[in-house]
């Protein structure tokens, strides 16, 4: 089947060759190309009527003020979020960092136990370590199994015989693509009395999200993973809960009233808000989910799901390949390596093809000892891929075996 994308001559950066060969990019889990109505937004807001916010009378001030708002409201809409509780962070490791410094300081002690997952990016353990050291809980961690899962039952397993007060898990894995079965393990944190922070940064490029129906405390995801800028990242919680938190950053506009006495807080968003925002890049992600709204999920998954399996069934194809984490195949993330050869080599071999895809841990440490590997290479899908990227893709890689192996 020859599957073609109608979105892909939206992407500028996809028409240029690479190597003097058409580009096959196939790392928007490390992020995403960014269609031309972002760089568009963002040069009219830079070049047009800028101005800081929240802090100008003056007419352009006042404008900027309008479209950062307007973007919040966007953006919050586009996850089902309240704006009130949508925070412009710069990345969803700055999203985890800001709840462990704040929630975390505020309610952990030394007798707590902070749940993670072997499934975890190492921006959902490092802040809880770096928290660790500090105020001395326990961290306890959720297995995969063989599949690459972590299922609910091992989550009821530990909820069983630990008093959990948070839990940091994934949505969909940045190295095997399986996705949580969180309708099930949220509840059951919940029944258990724990939090629950949801790191969404893969999942919700590839699909809906509705935050009012998953019942994560804390939602965080990148910009520049959903086809918008760097820069800039979201956090999503009740605006009662980040109103009862203390403030992560002190400087401009997160106050209320400053004295050398007394200082007070303004509330959410501004609470979390210190300093001049990154407001075009704000605006910039705002006309990303724009973008992919007009288009409408329904689309875009059909489209990422037909050609997800046409690279499952391409990958079990080559002969003398290991894929990691069935329970991950549909999902349009593929990490695996090549017997006999470094995952590095292979995506060097890969690149001179033309051929853009991630190796080495992925940030996800933990999640390669278990899967017995170092290194891994990854190819992960966006809604620009076609059949001829996992052409060249297939190509490469059996270049790649006949040089190196
Ligand atoms: N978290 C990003 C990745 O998986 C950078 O590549």
């Amino acid at each position: 089947m020859n599957t073609i994308s109608p979105w892909k001559a939206d992407f500028p950066a996809l028409a240029r060759a690479v190597r003097g060969q058409p580009l096959a990019f196939l790392d928007t889990g490390a992020s995403a190309q960014k269609p031309q109505v972002v760089l568009d937004t963002m040069a009219e807001v830079l070049g047009g009527a800028y101005a800081n916010i929240h802090r100008g009378l003056y007419y352009n001030s006042q404008l900027t003020t309008a479209a950062y708002e307007d973007a919040r409201g966007t953006v919050a809409r586009f996850v089902n979020a309240d704006p009130h509780g949508t925070i412009f962070v710069r990345n969803a490791t700055e999203a985890i960092n800001l709840v462990a410094a704040t929630w975390g300081r505020q309610n952990l002690t030394a007798k707590s136990t902070v749940l993670l997952t072997e499934l975890e990016h190492h921006a959902n353990i490092v802040p809880w370590q770096l928290l660790q050291e500090q105020i001395g809980f326990t961290i306890i961690v959720a297995p995969v199994n063989d599949a690459g899962e972590v299922t609910p039952e091992a989550i009821d397993k530990l909820l069983s015989e630990h008093d959990v007060s948070i839990c940091c898990i994934t949505q969909k894995s940045n190295v095997l693509g399986t996705r949580t079965q969180l309708s099930q393990i949220i509840p059951a944190l919940k029944n258990a009395g724990a939090m629950v922070l949801v790191d969404g940064a893969q999942a919700v490029v590839h699909g809906p999200v509705n935050l009012k129906t998953l019942g994560a405390d804390f939602y965080v995801f990148s910009g520049h993973k959903l086809y918008g800028p760097t820069g800039v990242g979201v956090l999503c919680a009740a605006p009662e809960l980040l109103n009862s938190l203390p403030p992560y950053m002190g400087g401009g506009d997160m106050i209320e009233t400053v004295s050398f006495s007394k200082t007070t807080y303004a509330r959410s968003p501004a609470r979390f808000e210190a300093g001049t925002p990154a407001i075009a890049e704000a605006i910039g992600l705002a006309a990303a989910c724009d973008y992919l709204s007009a288009i409408g999920w329904e689309k875009i998954v059909a489209h990422e799901h037909a050609l997800a399996e046409q690279l499952d069934s391409a990958l079990a194809g080559i002969k003398g390949l290991q894929r990691y984490g069935s329970a991950g195949l549909g999902n349009g993330i593929a990490s695996f390596n090549l017997t006999g050869c470094q995952a590095s080599d292979v995506a060097t071999i890969l690149d001179q093809h033309g051929v853009a895809v991630r190796s080495g841990h992925h940030c996800a440490m933990p999640l390669h000892a278990r899967l017995g590997t170092a290194a891994s290479v990854r190819a992960s899908l966006g809604l620009y891929n076609d059949s001829t990227d996992i052409a060249q893709l297939v190509e490469g890689l059996h270049k790649a075996q006949k040089l190196l192996s």
